[in-house]
């Protein structure tokens, strides 16, 4: 296996390593090491191969593999199986296939780049290689249907946590799943579920995260309204720290969760939530509604007072189409 080779190559950075060294070391021939080699390369990896010298790595690629997370990982236990594609359509609709199949609860599914990247409300999530993390994890938690949609602020307070502690900069929170810096929306999180009417069967959390993103890479509509932590602090970052992080602060929040409800979290979120005490429209299955947002309650629904109207409703799922001052 190639990972043999990129361990070897890895420990001895800049040091060439003859071709019949790495052979002897791997049990294999010196055919087999070429095929690595190129197989390594097409992954992204620059290896120079010099003749007499051996080969010898120049630059690793920003990847987020299994093998680049796993090192990184404090709260492991949760996470049974990682799974990693260059490219593919949606990883929410990979990890909904998968689950399908019987695939096990705590599975994480990566992705250097989606063709089909979906976002809430139909809309597409862009996507391009190598720049960004789009994830999924598939979960069968213990819990009744109507709490699942929990799990949407769960995942993006983990993921707040992680992204503050990794960049150092505050983020804020759009309920139900945006992340903002600055105002402007750097992730969201799209959360499917699939339930019998008295039990979850699966739910896939998908997390988009534009991490080393630049302006002039968003199409000009998306421009003013999104980010990246990039262009937010001007540094780039590794993405599999960044996923480690948020698999950390994930494993941790999911057990705060299971053993003390969303109630646990709930100071995480209010600390970061910037809807509060602003004006704004809903979008709901009966139509839009004008008002003012109350907050977040202990349960995870939006607090909210229609314009004119006395008392103030709880709203378990909606979108937020505008927002006053
Ligand atoms: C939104 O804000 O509308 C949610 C965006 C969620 C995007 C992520 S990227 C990884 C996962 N796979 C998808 O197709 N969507 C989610």
């Amino acid at each position: 296996m190639s990972e043999d080779l990129r361990g070897l190559l890895e420990r001895s950075p800049g040091e060439f390593i003859s071709g019949e060294d790495i052979a002897r070391r791997l049990g294999i021939s010196r055919a087999a090491v070429w095929k690595r080699v190129r197989s390594l390369r097409r992954r992204g990896y620059r290896i120079e191969g010099a003749r007499g010298a051996g080969y010898r790595l120049i630059e690793r690629p920003d990847s987020f593999e299994k093998a680049d997370l796993l090192p990184l990982l404090s709260r492991p236990a949760l996470w049974k199986d990682f799974l990693y594609y260059a490219v593919t359509d949606s990883t929410n609709s990979r990890a909904a296939e998968l689950a399908e199949k019987g695939g096990v609860h705590g599975t994480v599914l990566c992705a250097n780049a989606q063709t089909g990247g979906r976002g809430r409300m139909g809309r597409g999530w862009l996507s391009p290689p190598g720049v960004n993390v789009y994830l999924s994890i598939l979960l069968r938690p213990p819990v009744e249907p109507a709490r699942a949609p929990q799990l949407t602020l769960v995942a993006a307070v983990a993921l707040a946590q992680a992204v503050e502690e990794t960049c150092g900069v505050a983020a804020g929170l759009k309920w139900p799943n945006d992340l903002l810096l600055d105002g402007r929306k750097a992730a969201g999180i799209l959360a499917e579920m699939s339930a019998d009417p008295d039990r979850v069967r699966h739910v896939i959390v998908g997390v988009g995260l534009n991490v080393n993103m630049e302006a002039a890479d968003f199409p000009e509509d998306l421009r003013e309204r999104a980010t990246s932590l990039r262009i937010r602090t001007g540094r780039t970052f590794r993405r599999a720290e960044l996923v480690a992080r948020f698999l950390d602060a994930f494993s941790r929040a999911y057990e705060g969760y299971l053993t003390g409800g969303f109630k646990s979290l709930w100071p995480e979120w209010k600390r970061r939530d910037i809807l509060k005490g602003k004006p704004a429209t809903v979008r709901l299955p009966a139509g839009d509604a004008r008002g003012k947002i109350l907050g977040v309650d202990g349960n995870g629904m939006l607090v909210f007072r229609r314009a004119g109207a006395a008392r103030s409703e709880k709203i378990a799922s909606g979108e937020i189409v505008g927002i006053g001052r």
